[in-house]
């Protein structure tokens, strides 16, 4: 298994495996392609992808909130899982945000998520039960 850039070019392949992975994303919102264009243009070395030959098995899309580091949209392929593709993307996420002298790494996980919840665990996350997230939408696609 191999970690590498995505690029725009991987799209379509990214989206396959988010709908087989089935985890939630914004498609026409900002996981759309132009958005993703956007945000793989002004930093590439967010968008990661783990490889088994040529065939996609993972994806994490670290952000950068210029005081935060936070791991997006991480999935891995069920064929491929319980063999450390997750932990990977999220060791290769905070050694990218780690290079802009990010030292706080987040994410955030629905509450039913076991698999993720033990994942983040292991990888040294420690759960806050005392915070609430609240966000504020422009729109309820964004
Ligand atoms: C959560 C997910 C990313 C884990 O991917 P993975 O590649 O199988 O995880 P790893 O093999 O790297 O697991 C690392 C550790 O996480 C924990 N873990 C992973 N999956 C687990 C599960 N189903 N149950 C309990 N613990 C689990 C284990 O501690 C594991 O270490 P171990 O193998 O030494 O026991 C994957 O199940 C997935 O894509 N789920 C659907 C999408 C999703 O929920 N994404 C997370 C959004 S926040």
């Amino acid at each position: 298994m191999e970690i590498r850039r995505l690029t725009i070019e991987n799209y379509d392949q990214i989206i396959r495996l988010w709908i087989k992975a089935e985890l939630s994303f914004e498609e026409k919102g900002r996981d759309c392609k132009t958005a993703m264009a956007v945000q793989m243009k002004s930093s590439p070395d967010f968008f990661l992808g783990a490889y088994d030959g040529s065939e996609l098995v993972g994806v994490a899309i670290a952000s950068n909130d210029g005081r935060k580091g936070w791991i997006n949209r991480l999935a891995v392929d069920p064929d491929h899982r319980g063999l450390g593709v997750a932990k990977a993307l999220i060791s290769e996420s905070e050694k990218v945000l780690r290079k802009l002298d990010i030292k706080i790494f987040c994410v955030l996980v629905d509450d039913f998520n076991v698999a993720s919840k033990a994942l983040f665990e292991k990888c040294g996350y420690i759960e806050r039960r005392d915070i609430i997230y609240f966000s504020k939408r422009d729109n309820a696609e964004a």
